[in-house]
């Protein structure tokens, strides 16, 4: 291949490269808006977000030093080197040109790019990313239910302002401090850590952080039987840490989505104090009904078994009408 054409393609290579770091750095902030509203975990990514973050840092501090960014340096050396002068003969590298470098003054460059990297900035506040090394339900190493149709759990296990996601071990002083507080322990019985652990471990729990838009946890959720061959699922604990604001109703309506649409199972049963009279009502606006009451060894009022069965739930995605004769 001849050398001139060689530099051009490598010239019209680097424009690419180019303009996929400005789509990035747009896209980027689009997305994470469009995340925040759509509830995507991914876009709470720490490493997409630095990512993002220095990519726009780097042409912020470009701009204002008044230096030249090296990709356009090196796309222009191997253009002088091809001989390119205009760019009638690449499609790709005459509308690439038009798109990255059109004129306006360097002020305005300069403003423009100081605003974007703002903002950028304040997604950072208003769209937090997770901490790192945190992981979130839809990057999570597989575990408990993720580990059965991951994919289609995490889009199940979200509701508008309420994600689920796999409890990790550094989640457990968040969960050892919502349980042990007043006004949940007299509600539920207190675990240790080696006890959350060990349900962690176990093939047929799940145990879940239930999270909000900000990735703040806000509550829990312990669910068994996922094995059962009788497909009977226990909530056997849900304590939210800010209460009365929809969060435990939402969470629960995940659950019963996940239990009986996503899973097929037959029935969602638990047990709960006779006198917790908020969890009572929760549970039977949601349509769970009163099985059994029996005095338990432990607690000191009687126990409440309730269940929602299969055929009580009402299924978000009815049956396909029968066909007309
Ligand atoms: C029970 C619990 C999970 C409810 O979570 P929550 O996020 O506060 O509940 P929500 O805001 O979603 O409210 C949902 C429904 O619960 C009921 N409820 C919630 N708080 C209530 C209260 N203080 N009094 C009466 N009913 C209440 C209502 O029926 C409410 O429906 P409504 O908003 O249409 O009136 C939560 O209070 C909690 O963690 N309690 C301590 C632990 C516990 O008891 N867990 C259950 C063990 S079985």
């Amino acid at each position: 291949m001849e050398p001139r054409l060689l530099y051009s393609l490598a010239a019209d290579a680097i424009l690419m490269v180019h303009a996929a770091f400005v789509v990035f750095v747009i896209l980027g902030l689009a997305l994470t808006l469009i995340g925040k509203r759509r509830a995507w975990q991914w876009v709470r990514n720490p490493w997409f977000r630095l990512t993002h973050l220095v990519a726009i840092g780097v042409v912020v501090l470009q701009a204002w030093l008044g230096a030249l960014c090296p990709l356009t340096a090196w796309e222009m050396a191997l253009r002088e080197k091809a001989g390119d002068v205009v760019y009638t003969d690449s499609f790709i590298a005459y509308w690439l040109h038009r798109l990255l470098y059109y004129q306006a003054p360097a002020w305005l460059f300069l403003l423009v790019y100081t605003l974007f990297g703002g903002l950028v900035l304040l997604s950072w506040i208003w769209i937090r990313p997770r901490p790192f090394g945190r992981q979130g339900h839809r990057d999570a190493k597989p575990n408990q239910l993720s580990r059965r149709e991951a994919q289609t759990h995490s889009d199940v296990l979200e509701a508008p302002g309420v994600h689920l996601r796999p409890t990790q071990p550094s989640d457990f002083a968040f969960v050892c401090t919502a349980e042990s507080a007043p006004e949940n322990r007299r509600n539920i019985e207190l675990w240790s850590r080696a006890d959350h652990l060990a349900c962690i471990d176990r093939e047929d729990c799940s145990h879940l952080i239930i999270e909000d838009d900000e990735a703040e946890p806000v509550g829990y959720v312990i669910l068994q039987g996922l094995t059962s061959a009788e497909r009977d699922m226990l909530l056997r604990r849900i304590v939210i840490t800010r209460k009365g604001e929809g969060i435990g109703r939402r969470a629960v309506e995940a659950i019963i989505r996940l239990c009986f649409d996503t899973l097929g199972f037959r029935r969602l049963w638990l047990e709960v104090h006779a006198d917790n009279t908020s969890a009572r009502q929760l549970y039977e606006r949601l349509g769970f009904r009163v099985e059994t009451v029996h005095q338990s060894d432990t607690a000191p009022s009687a126990m409440v078994r309730m269940a929602l069965l299969a055929g009580d739930h009402q299924s978000e995605t009815p049956p396909e009408p029968p066909a007309s004769p």
